[in-house]
């Protein structure tokens, strides 16, 4: 293969402009920086990734699918943490007033910028001499600034909102519909994908810093004490390139060898990074341009217990595209708390066990003559507070409207055995996080091939992402050629299968055309075609031709959609 230029992501962005996969958002009044329009190629494609991503998580492992509000209320936020530590370190130039996100400034002396203090960064600027790269001025104090976008919910200020920075939050919130969806059971595992919003400091790298951006979550709600996936012995010898933060080396081991050296912490953590890789390499990402990296402690989200990155290798260097985390209980106990919800699973035992329960026994010798008419009352209403409820030694509980503390002479503690059917626990979260706009890009960065001598471009999309499936050509628009070509095109094209009639310029022409926005197979009718009934059908990698009969082109196109190979037509 033709080695990809330097510059690929110009190239690149040059032809997925030109093209119709993307293009900047508001040129017309100058853009805005990280924000993209999907063209209808672009469109296309990236229904195509969401489509595959559905068919491992909705179709292989049976999750079920929401699409939940962008616009949140403050009180998600104040409990998801985001509001209190979702942010980025923020410099501004002393002279200019140009922003700058701090790491970034130091990354190239240090290999993961990411974990430096506010203060070790200012202290970066002093050591490399870092100035403002626009004017030359010195960089300012380094503070943190939240990456939320903030709006309000209704007019005035009576309800602050803010657009959500994950998808995810719209799923814990949900928890108790879904779990009853589910019929109380675990795992339990949903989906989503839609939009999200970041005020990303200084988005400059294309599609992988957007401000309003794309993606496709998985929540898996297991129990802690059971972080097993039914089906980890189907992928246990697969393979992966893994950077643990215990030696920051890489190092390529079995899924099995990573779960039993504890490099990957559990069983179904180590199913999901997996299923990661399966689902890039399905979509076209090279299997050696893509390593998993975990996150180093001091630069884990607050949410997360731990989190490996997949990262491809682009023109930018390695870059995460799915961020694969274990958040523990940290999300579901978070809302319990701030919204007084429960949020738990009730997690029946295989057998009743015998367990000793301390309870609240209410004295009736003592509350008898201490309140009359009211002690059965009082009584039951002790019989129903947990132990929890006692404070100091003494025990509040209202009856008819009425708040009644009581000392320890009215109740007494005992210790009974009783047969426990189960126990509530707090589910926890395993999640593959998806950036789908940074997986659309590195798909295309992947694919993309230029040959500088011939000034050819060819997009080596796998067939099942690839906009546009089948290109159907008349040799010439003339003869009824065309009409026969026209006629295939109305019997090849769906909404699945997309095909694209073409009858202008040279076959050669419109080959390139094709090849330039990856579409696997051409078909060219010509003189023999109206003669015999058959067609070329041409494979874009290969460039061969074969002939095949008209009438069967639709089967064809499916039975290559469905991994047939071009050789054995
Ligand atoms: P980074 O460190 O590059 O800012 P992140 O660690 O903040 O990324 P996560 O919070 O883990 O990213 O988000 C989950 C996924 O969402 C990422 O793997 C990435 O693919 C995607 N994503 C995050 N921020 C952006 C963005 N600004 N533009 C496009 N995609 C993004
Ligand atoms: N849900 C993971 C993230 O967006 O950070």
């Amino acid at each position: 293969m033709i080695t990809v230029a330097d510059n690929s992501s110009n190239d690149l962005m040059s032809v997925c402009k030109r093209r119709g996969f993307i293009w900047p958002s508001f040129e017309m009044y100058g853009g805005v920086a990280g924000m993209y329009d999907y063209g209808p190629l672009g469109c296309a494609l990236k229904n195509n990734i969401v489509e595959m991503w559905r068919s491992i998580y909705k179709g292989r492992e049976g999750f079920v699918e929401i699409d939940s509000e962008t616009i949140n209320p403050r009180e998600v936020f104040k409990a998801s943490g985001h509001l209190d530590n979702f942010a980025d370190l923020i410099t501004y130039c002393q002279k200019c007033q140009a922003p700058y996100r701090a790491d970034h400034m130091v990354k190239e002396f240090y290999d993961n910028p990411d974990i430096l203090t506010p203060k070790q960064l200012e202290e970066a600027f002093v050591e490399h001499k870092i100035r403002c790269p626009a004017c030359g001025g010195e960089l300012g104090p380094v503070e943190e600034f939240n990456l939320m976008f903030r709006t309000n919910i209704g007019p005035g200020n009576a309800r602050v909102g803010y657009m959500r920075p994950e998808t995810a939050q719209g799923i814990f919130v949900n928890y108790s519909n879904l779990y009853r969806y589910n019929r109380e059971k675990l795992p339990m595992g949903v989906i989503q994908t839609g939009r999200s919003y970041r005020n990303e400091i200084a988005p400059r790298q294309g599609m992988i810093r957007m401000r309003e951006f794309n993606q496709m979550e998985v929540e898996l709600f297991v129990d802690p004490e059971d972080k097993d996936w039914v089906r980890f012995p189907e992928i246990e010898n697969g393979t992966l390139d893994l950077i643990p933060n215990t030696t920051l080396q890489l190092t390529t081991m079995t899924v099995k060898e990573a779960v039993e050296k504890g490099v990957i912490a559990n069983r179904v953590l180590a199913y999901f990074v997996y299923t990661t890789k399966q689902l890039l390499i399905s979509l076209g990402i090279d299997e050696k341009r893509l390593r998993f990296r975990e996150h180093e402690k001091d630069e884990m989200a607050h949410y997360a217990a731990d989190c490996w990155d997949a990262e491809v290798l682009l023109s930018y260097g390695w870059t995460e595209i799915v961020g694969i985390a274990d958040r523990g209980n940290w999300d579901l106990s978070r809302h319990s708390q701030f919204s007084g919800e429960d949020l738990t699973h009730f997690k029946k035992y295989d057998q009743p066990r015998e367990t000793e329960v301390e309870k609240i026994q209410p004295n009736s010798k003592a509350l008898g003559p201490a309140f009359k008419g009211k002690a059965k009352a009082i009584s039951e209403a002790i019989g129903a507070q947990p132990i929890s409820a006692i404070k100091d030694g003494k025990l509040k509980v209202t009856v008819d409207g009425e708040e009644i503390e009581l000392g320890s002479e009215y109740f007494q503690i005992i210790k009974r055995v009783e047969k426990v059917t189960g126990e509530r626990v707090i589910p926890h979260v395993i999640e593959p996080s998806h950036g789908l706009d940074r997986i659309f890009y590195s798909v295309l960065e992947h694919a993309y091939e230029y040959d500088e001598k011939e000034d050819y471009v060819v997009m080596h999309l796998a067939p099942a992402v690839a906009p546009i499936k089948v290109g159907v050509f008349p040799l010439m628009e003339k003869d009824g050629l065309d009409e026969m070509a026209k006629r295939i095109y109305e019997k090849v094209h769906t909404h699945r299968v997309e095909a694209y009639y073409d009858g202008s310029g040279t076959i050669g022409r419109r080959y390139a055309r094709m090849d330039e926005v990856g579409t696997p197979w051409c078909i060219t009718v010509d003189y023999d075609s109206l003669k015999d009934g058959t067609v070329t059908i041409r494979d874009r990698d290969t460039t061969e031709q074969k002939r095949i009969s008209a009438e069967d082109a639709p089967r064809i196109i499916d039975e290559l959609l469905a991994g047939k190979a071009f050789a054995d037509l």
